[in-house]
């Protein structure tokens, strides 16, 4: 286990406690690495009206975006759990499938197979988008 990306795991949990989550429970916090080394954050947003939510992953994406960043991001971390328990389940915690999409697009964008650190009671495991979203589609298919 990498320093750094136990560092990135603990943004994605110290994140977690901004997380607007009451209809599910289930609270996440997304860390993203730049490459100037700051750390970009996001909790989910939930909405009475559920299919509106925003997950972590997504709203950190926008975030940096909006910053002027989106082409530095590197690395993420994602740590997910019911309130009180975020980083405790025992198996990782992985982005849904719509984050894996938006994750793609930073991937093709930076031409790196983005490494998603993702947070379980033993630590981190890690998956490239790759091996998250294979065969995925990007801005490559639209030409
Ligand atoms: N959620 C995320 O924030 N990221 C994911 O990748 C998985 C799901 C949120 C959405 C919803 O607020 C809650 O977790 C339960 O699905």
């Amino acid at each position: 286990m990498s320093a750094a990306t136990q560092r990135l795991i603990q943004a994605a949990i110290d994140a977690s406690k901004s997380a607007y989550a009451p209809y599910s429970n289930f609270h996440v916090g997304a860390a993203l690495l730049l490459d100037n080394g700051q750390i970009v954050t996001g909790s989910n947003l939930e909405n009475a009206s559920y299919g509106m939510t925003l997950c972590a992953e997504t709203v950190a994406i926008a975030k940096a975006n909006s910053d002027g960043q989106l082409r530095a991001i590197r690395e993420i971390a994602v740590a997910g759990g019911l309130a009180g328990h975020v980083g405790a389940a025992a198996e990782p915690i992985t982005p849904c499938g719509r984050c894996r999409q938006i994750i793609k697009e930073v991937a093709d964008l930076t031409d790196t197979d983005i490494p998603v650190h993702c947070a379980h009671a033993g630590g981190y495991e890690t998956f490239t988008l790759s091996e998250l979203l294979p065969h995925g589609f990007g801005p490559a298919n639209l030409k």
